[in-house]
């Protein structure tokens, strides 16, 4: 008997719509829903999480809403900014919220933005913090520098190769992920 489509949850590093990374998420989430994943965005700006440890967080309903939606889905797409060579505090935050129960031997993809040239450093520090929750991180993986020029006036990517390594990494998650769970 067939498992269902695979379920994707995506994250991003940013609040808010206009964020560079909320986009490159739900485009990589639109590509995975063409390959014929059921998809989902944590949207953080209706949805905050607290800070790990603030008064009040162990009780708060959108974690256990967060936690529990995580737990259902079976692969993760995850985009970050780069903040002082490292993931932005808001992206730490969201995965500290996040344990092995939840995404233990589930699939992620990585991406991130920068606002300079393109490095691995985010990605190579996302890559670590995931294998701490005992996630699969597939091997693609994609950052933008110069993101305030990547997309266009109508939010289109500008740069073909990077729409094509997105491209790459969506399927690589989707092939993965089947294999996996
Ligand atoms: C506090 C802070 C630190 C930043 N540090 C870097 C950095 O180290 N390298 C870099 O290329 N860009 C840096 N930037 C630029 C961000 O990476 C850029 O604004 C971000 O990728 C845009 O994504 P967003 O629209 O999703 O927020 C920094 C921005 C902020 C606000």
């Amino acid at each position: 008997m067939g498992k269902g489509a695979i379920k994707i949850l995506g994250l991003s590093g940013s609040y808010g719509n206009d964020s560079k990374n909320t986009r490159l998420v739900r485009l990589a989430l639109a590509m995975a829903e063409e390959a014929g994943a059921e998809i989902q965005f944590w949207e953080l700006t209706e949805k905050p999480l607290p800070l790990v440890g603030e008064e009040g967080c162990w009780q708060n309903e959108n974690v256990k809403e967060f936690q529990s939606l995580a737990s259902s889905c079976d692969a993760f797409i995850v985009s970050s900014p780069e903040y002082h060579g490292t993931m932005s505090g808001v992206m730490k935050n969201t995965l500290d919220w996040l344990y092995k129960d939840h995404v233990g031997g589930k699939v992620f993809a990585l991406m991130s933005s920068l606002g300079g040239m393109s490095n691995s450093n985010t990605l190579n520090h996302m890559r670590v913090c995931i294998r701490w929750l005992h996630g699969w991180v597939i091997p693609e993986q994609v950052a933008v520098g110069h993101i305030k020029e990547a997309f266009d006036d109508d939010g289109n990517l500008c740069d073909d190769e990077i729409l094509s390594r997105i491209e790459t990494l969506v399927a690589s998650l989707v092939d993965a992920t089947k294999r996996l769970r």
